[in-house]
């Protein structure tokens, strides 16, 4: 039996009682599920080039944190070049190409997550300029995490960096994420999509995997369990593994 399959079988395992679907796409509070609401809708045939730009931006977000690690750990005294108009500036350059077939709603979208990306990089200013520290918890995945959380708050659109073996609970992957993940894997496909429905609106699934690097493995490599130099626990992936899927939930309009 493959490892993912057994992995699948402990994930159902533990998860055999509670809610399915589309349920654990948001966290589940005390009492229930909170009240939810899409605020932006496209059309049909405008969602599925928006996830896919969405799903784009978040990797090359991530990317851009990751070449400014060094600058963003330096002890040095003064504030950092990783400013919020420097990192607006290097992700709307990453994602021009893409640009050029925003219909005005698609625009509108863009301009949303410009200002949740730039946000998530305008809030954490101090940490980041935080003098004689080295080591801050501004990470690819923290950017991406609050730049998700500022986004669905503004537009009800729903950003995860879903994994199997997740490391921050929001991450936790809903059943067509496991499925996303594991055909990803399986299959090689570039990515995994698929139409649904949240509670009576109908959504659009996307999901596009990052995978594993050599560079990742000093935090997420082998062996499972040991310390990574954070002191946290590594989740033991191997290199070239889907780390995670950028799952976006976009909802469709009528
Ligand atoms: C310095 C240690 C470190 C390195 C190196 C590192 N990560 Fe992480 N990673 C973390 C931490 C800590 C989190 C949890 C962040 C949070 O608070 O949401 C995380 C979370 C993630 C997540 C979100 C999913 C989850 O499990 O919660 C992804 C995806 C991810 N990392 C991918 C990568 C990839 C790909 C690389 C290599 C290019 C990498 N990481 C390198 C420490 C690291």
């Amino acid at each position: 039996m493959s490892k993912s399959l057994i992995l699948l079988g402990i994930f159902l395992f533990l998860n055999w009682n509670s809610s399915w679907g589309t349920e654990i796409l948001v966290q589940k509070t005390r009492g229930g599920f909170p009240e939810y609401c899409f605020v932006k809708k496209l059309s049909v045939k405008e969602v599925p080039y928006m996830a896919e730009t969405l799903a784009l931006a978040i990797i090359k977000g991530r990317k851009i944190v990751f070449r400014n690690l060094a600058e963003i750990n330096s002890p040095k005294p003064g504030p950092k070049n990783f400013t919020p108009d420097y990192f607006e500036k290097s992700l709307r350059e990453a994602m021009a190409s893409r640009m050029h077939s925003l219909t005005p709603k698609q625009k509108e979208i863009w301009e949303d997550f410009i200002y949740a990306a730039k946000l998530a990089v305008a809030i954490n200013q101090e940490r980041i300029n935080l003098e004689g520290v080295g080591f801050k918890y501004f990470l690819p995945a923290v950017w991406a995490r609050q730049t998700a959380f500022i986004f669905q708050a503004k537009t009800g659109i729903v950003i995860k960096q879903a994994a199997l073996k997740y490391r921050h609970p929001v991450n936790r992957p809903d059943e067509t994420e496991i499925q996303a993940i594991l055909s990803i894997e399986r299959r090689g496909l570039s990515d995994f999509s698929r139409w649904d429905y949240f509670g009576k609106q109908r959504v659009f699934r996307y999901f596009k995997p990052i995978k594993n690097k050599a560079f990742c493995a000093k935090c997420h490599g082998e062996p499972r369990g040991a310390k990574d130099p954070l002191g946290f626990e590594k989740e033991g992936f191997k290199k070239g593994e889907i780390r995670a899927v950028i799952s976006v939930t976009l909802p469709v309009e009528g």
